[in-house]
This record gives structure tokens, C-alpha cells and sequence, in this order.
């Protein structure tokens, strides 16, 4: 099986470009936030402080988390229930960063990503594929760009949803959010040491999804 990582910090472009190489090279796409974020959205929904390790391990006895594809779509199923829009609400992003620091969390987690790419060609994005996850991964590329990059595409992203948001906030969340994942006792967002570092800033998504289709292929 062939694996593709995609790591780097939120709102470089990984899911959408990720996607698009999937859809390409006719892997499945896994987008290991989503995970995260149904562990969020269930602490939430719980009143479960995200940031009580203690409690939010209380919780995953109860919690069954699964990936189902439709249409070639990743739905995230939490219990059963499809979540897959209700995890992209803004409040369970911070949730999400603060649950994936939590130790229990990562491993209740590790053993459903490492399967995905057991029996299927992947590209799969996150913070810690190249360098825990998938560490054999043929392909490693850590996405990154500006801040104000990413929170002004965050901006555009939900804008355009519907979701009523304020670029400060926004701001302010990922450079928080890109703290917390750095700065995490384990799984810290860092390139591994054989990942391609990219930077997208100034380039429009089309632009990025181009080049980094014709570079993994380059690769593969
Ligand atoms: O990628 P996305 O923004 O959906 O991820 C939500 C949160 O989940 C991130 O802020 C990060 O803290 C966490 N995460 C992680 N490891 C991954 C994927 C996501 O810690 N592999």
C-alpha cells in the first residue's frame, strides 16, 4: 500500500489539496483532524471541559468513533451518528487542539489511522502523519503559510458557509491553535526530517493543489 502524509498547521490548504491528489491518484482521503474534532464535539456536547484529560479520558469508553466513505467522501460517524458537518462548527476547532493533547486521546485514535492505511492507498493529512503515524509514509509534506494567510482563508472558508465570524478572532484562534500543537508534551506539530517543506502563502489554492499534485507524482 502507498501512503502519502500531508502534515502543517491549520488553514494551510492541507484538506483541499490532500483531497485533490487523492481524487488524482485514486487513493482514499483521510482527514485525521475530523477525528479530533469528534472527540471535541463529544466532550462538548458531554459539558466536559476539553481541557480535563481526566474527564475527557473518562468519556472514551463511551465514545465510538468510525470512517465511512460516500461518494468517495470521508464521513466522520461518532456513535453511529454522522457528525461530519457538526464537527466544522468554529467552537469545536479550539475543543478539537485541546482534546489532541490529551495522551489517551492520541492512542484511542492511533489504531484507526494506522488501519486506514493498512488496507488502502491513502493521503492522509494532520499534524503528526510523517513523523508517528506514518512514519514509512512514501511521500511527506508539511504545508505551511503565513498566519495571516491561513486566518484570512479560514475567514473566506466559513464566510462563505454561512458562519458569522470576525478575522481578529480568527487570527488570534490559529495562533493559539498553533501554539497548543506545538507546544504539546507529544505529537508536537514539527516536519519530519525527510518532509518536503511548502509554503503556500501568496499562491491561490488552485495554484497549490497543481504543484503539489505534479510534485507527489514526481515522487511516487
Ligand atoms: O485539521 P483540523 O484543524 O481539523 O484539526 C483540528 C485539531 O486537531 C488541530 O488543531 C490539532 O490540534 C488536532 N490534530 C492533531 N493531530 C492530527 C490532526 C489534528 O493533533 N493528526
Amino acid at each position: 500500500m502507498i501512503s502519502i502524509a500531508i502534515d502543517g498547521p491549520a488553514g494551510a490548504g492541507k484538506s483541499t489539496i490532500a483531497r485533490a491528489i487523492a481524487k488524482e491518484l485514486g487513493y482514499i482521503y483521510v482527514d485525521t483532524g475530523a477525528l479530533y474534532r469528534a472527540i471535541g464535539l463529544y466532550a462538548n456536547a458531554n459539558g466536559v471541559a476539553t481541557d480535563d484529560p481526566a474527564g475527557v479520558e473518562r468519556l472514551l469508553g463511551g465514545i465510538k468513533v468510525e470512517l465511512r466513505y460516500k461518494n468517495g467522501e470521508q464521513r466522520v460517524f461518532l456513535n453511529g451518528y454522522d457528525v461530519s458537518e457538526e464537527i466544522r462548527r468554529p467552537e469545536v476547532s479550539m475543543a478539537a487542539s485541546n482534546v489532541s493533547a490529551i495522551p489517551a486521546v492520541r492512542q484511542f485514535l492511533f489504531a484507526l489511522q494506522q488501519n486506514m492505511a493498512v488496507e488502502h492507498d491513502v493521503v492522509m493529512d494532520g499534524r503528526d502523519i510523517g513523523t508517528i503515524v506514518l512514519p514509512g509514509a512514501q511521500v511527506k509534506i508539511f504545508l505551511t503559510a503565513s498566519p495571516e494567510e491561513r486566518a484570512r482563508r479560514r475567514y473566506d472558508e466559513l464566510k462563505a458557509k454561512g458562519h458569522d465570524v470576525d478575522y481578529d478572532a480568527l487570527l488570534e484562534e490559529v495562533r493559539q491553535r498553533d501554539y497548543n500543537d506545538s507546544h504539546r508534551a507529544i505529537a508536537q506539530l514539527k516536519q519530519a526530517d525527510d518532509a518536503l517543506l511548502v509554503d503556500t502563502t501568496g499562491n491561490t489554492l488552485e495554484q497549490s493543489v497543481q504543484a503539489l499534485t505534479k510534485l507527489v507524482k514526481e515522487r511516487l
